[in-house]
């Protein structure tokens, strides 16, 4: 056993001055759009929110147009579902925990709202993850139903290979949709929907420490001025 080593991913958005790609949160949309989000919800964000990564709002409400989301009571007491507005939140692929369940041999698909908060490694974890199947060294048998994964906790994930190919998808930019291309855009994605106020964070920051350097240079500057006839 012992500890799991991740691969260090390089990403935009690391380092003080990090900011998010905004051609890889889109293309990591579309990769959680077909893929994540047949098993995963993402329950805290609203189509609307996609603004935030460039699309325009056209663009979103052809997103939100493109599900049919649980509505109502309607007059008649009955539930009914309708076409999604922007200011829907994400639909979910599962009515509930228990049918999420019985759809995945008994697994818990977790939610995606804020997964890397909530892992160990954050981006780096979900791109390894994505990247880490393969064949269980010698001597370890995998549990029927169970995955074989390096970088999962007890390396037995009930998750199948999500990302199995290069070209499994189409990026809408061209990009050539490679597994590691897919899986770093999508860990990408993630991390700005849990963190989505990094950038304005970072920028108040450095605004903060620009201000308290100006602040101690004039503050020095008056102290020499005061004190200059002091011997
Ligand atoms: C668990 C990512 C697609 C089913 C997870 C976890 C992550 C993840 C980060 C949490 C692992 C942990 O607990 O540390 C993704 C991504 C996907 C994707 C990025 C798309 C590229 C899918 C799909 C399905 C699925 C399509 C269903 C067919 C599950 C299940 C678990 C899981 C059942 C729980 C596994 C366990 O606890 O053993 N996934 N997933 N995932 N995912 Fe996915």
């Amino acid at each position: 056993e012992g500890e799991i080593h991740l691969p260090d991913t390089k990403f935009s958005f690391e380092g003080v001055f990090g900011t998010y790609d905004r051609a890889s949160l889109q293309r990591g949309f579309q990769v959680y759009k077909e893929v994540c989000s047949a098993c995963h919800s993402m329950h805290l964000l609203s189509y609307r929110n996609l603004q935030e990564i460039g699309l325009n709002a056209e663009e979103v409400a052809a997103v939100a147009a493109s599900v049919q989301i649980q509505d109502g009571p309607n007059d008649n007491g009955e539930m009914f579902e309708r076409p999604g507005r922007a200011s829907d939140r994400f639909r979910s692929p599962f009515a509930n925990a228990a049918a999420a369940r019985a759809a995945n041999n008994g697994a818990l698909p977790p939610d995606f709202s804020v997964i890397t908060k909530a892992r160990e490694g954050g981006a780096d974890y979900v791109h390894a993850l994505l990247v880490g199947y393969g064949e269980p060294p010698e001597g370890v048998t995998v549990m029927e139903g169970m995955h074989y994964n390096k970088y999962f906790a007890g390396h037995q994930i009930a998750m199948a290979p999500p990302l199995t190919q290069d070209g499994q998808l189409t990026f809408a930019d061209g990009t050539n949709a490679t597994v590691d291309q897919m899986a770093k855009d999508v860990a990408t994605f993630l991390t700005w929907a849990a963190e989505p106020e990094l950038e304005s964070r970072r920028a108040m920051g450095v605004r903060v420490i620009l201000f308290l350097a100006i602040l101690g240079g004039i503050t020095y500057a008056v102290k020499r001025k005061i004190w200059a006839d002091v011997h």
